[in-house]
C-alpha cells in the first residue's frame, strides 16, 4: 500500500530544496523531530540518464574514456537515503516522458518510497528545458510525464507545482493534474511570476480543495508557502481543508520545526499536536546543530562545495549578542573542524 494512505491528517512534510535538503540536513532534522515525509533535493532525470550511461561506457571501455572508478556520480549522491529518513520521496525533473520513466525506475531500485515530479521550479536553466514551472503552460505534456512515471514502477507518483504561471489558473491546471490521478499534489500558493516575492495566497487552497473534491477526491492536496510552525500549519489546514502542509524555509536554522509531531506518536491526530508546546532552542543547541551539520556535510561523496553551508551559518547564527561577529568568522571556515574550533573559541 502507498505510504500516502497511512498518513494521519493534517500531515507535515519537508519541502524539497536544492542545496539544502541533502542527506546531511535530512539527518539533522530526522534526529530532532521527523516530518511525516522526507523529500530529496530535485535531481535532473536527463542528467541521471546521461551520467549513468557515460559511466557504463567508461566501465566497458576504461582505456579510451578513462575509468569511472573514484569519480562518483554527483547526481547519485543526491539520492542517498540516510538512517531514519523514511518515508522518503525523490524529486526529479524533465520534460521528456522517457527520461522521467528512466529516473523513476532508478529511484524505485534505490528503495525510495515515492517519486515527485517538479512542475514549479522557476530557475531559468530548468525552464529552458521545458521542465519545472514551464510545464504549467503545457498541461498536456505534464499529464504525459505523470503517466510515464506511473507506468514505470509501482511507486506512488506526486507532483509539486504552483497555482499558475502569469496568473492563477487552477481551474485548467489543477483539473488537468487531478485527471492524471497522482497520489498527491503539493501547491506552492504563488504563481511562477510571483516567484517568492509576495505572501503565499492561502485563500487559493480553498478553491483548490473544491476543485479536487469535484474532479478527483482520491488525490491528497498539500499546501505550501510561508509556514513556519506546526501550529500555523495546523490552523491553515483546518481553514482550507488541505490534507497536508509542506515546510521549506521554516527549517532554516530550525531543524526542530517538526518535533511536535514525533514527541508524542499518539493515535489521535489532535492529541499529537495539543500535548506539545512549541519549544525554544537555545544558542548552544543551535551551534551544536551547525557543527553536526558541517561534519555530516563533509561525509557527502563526491564532496559538495563548502560554500553551500553559508546559508545554514546565516540561519543558525543570528539573533544574539555577538552573532554578526561570530557569523563573519564562520563564513571564512573551510572545514567542519574549523567551524567547530571557531565555535569553541567563542565560548571560552
Ligand atoms: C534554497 C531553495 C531551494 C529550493 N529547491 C527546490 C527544489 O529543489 N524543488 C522544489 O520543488 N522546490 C524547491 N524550492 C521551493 C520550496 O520547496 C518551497 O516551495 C518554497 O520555498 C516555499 O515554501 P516555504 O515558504 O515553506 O519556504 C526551493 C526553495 C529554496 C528557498
Amino acid at each position: 500500500m502507498s505510504f500516502w494512505k497511512s498518513l494521519k491528517k493534517p500531515f507535515f512534510v519537508m519541502a524539497p530544496m536544492a542545496d539544502v535538503t541533502d542527506v546531511a540536513f535530512r539527518s539533522l532534522v530526522a534526529k530532532r523531530g521527523k516530518p511525516d515525509v522526507f523529500w530529496t533535493e530535485f535531481v535532473s532525470a536527463d542528467g541521471l540518464y546521461h551520467t549513468r550511461e557515460i559511466a557504463k561506457m567508461r566501465d566497458a571501455n576504461p582505456t579510451s574514456l578513462g575509468s569511472s572508478e573514484g569519480h562518483g556520480n554527483p547526481l547519485m549522491r543526491d539520492l542517498v537515503i540516510g538512517e531514519g529518513q523514511r518515508p522518503i520521496v525523490a524529486q526529479i525533473f524533465s520534460n521528456k516522458p522517457e527520461m522521467i520513466a528512466y529516473a523513476v525506475k532508478l529511484v524505485a531500485e534505490l528503495g525510495f518510497d515515492g517519486v515527485d515530479i517538479n512542475m514549479g521550479c522557476p530557475d531559468r536553466s530548468v525552464e529552458k528545458q521545458g521542465a519545472g514551472a514551464a510545464l504549467v503552460k503545457n498541461p498536456k505534456l505534464a499529464v504525459e510525464l505523470i503517466r510515464a512515471a506511473q507506468e514505470a514502477s509501482s511507486l506512488p507518483v506526486s507532483v509539486k507545482t504552483r497555482v499558475g504561471y502569469h496568473k492563477e489558473s487552477l481551474d485548467e491546471w489543477l483539473t488537468a493534474l487531478l485527471e492524471a490521478a497522482p497520489a498527491a499534489i503539493t501547491l506552492h500558493l504563488r504563481t511562477r511570476k510571483e516567484m517568492s516575492l509576495v505572501p503565499a495566497d492561502w485563500d487559493l487552497m480553498k478553491k483548490a480543495v473544491e476543485i479536487r473534491d469535484r474532479v478527483n477526491p482520491n488525490v491528497l492536496l498539500i499546501g505550501n508557502g510561508d509556514v513556519e510552525t506546526i501550529e500555523q500549519g495546523r490552523r491553515l489546514a483546518g481553514e482550507t481543508g488541505c490534507d497536508g502542509i509542506m515546510i521549506g524555509r521554516g527549517m532554516f536554522g530550525n531543524p526542530w520545526v517538526f518535533e511536535g509531531l514525533t514527541r508524542l506518536n499518539l493515535e489521535n491526530s489532535d492529541l499529537r499536536f495539543n500535548l506539545v508546546s512549541s519549544s525554544e532552542h537555545g544558542l548552544d543547541e543551535k551551534l551544536e546543530a551547525l557543527i553536526e551539520l558541517a561534519h555530516g556535510f563533509e561525509q557527502i561523496s563526491p564532496p559538495k562545495s563548502f560554500a553551500i553551508l553559508k546559508k545554514h551559518i546565516k540561519a543558525f547564527v543570528t539573533g544574539f549578542d555577538g552573532a554578526s561577529n561570530l557569523r563573519a568568522r564562520l563564513m571564512q571556515a573551510e572545514s567542519a573542524d574549523e567551524i567547530e574550533k571557531i565555535v569553541l573559541l567563542t565560548k571560552i
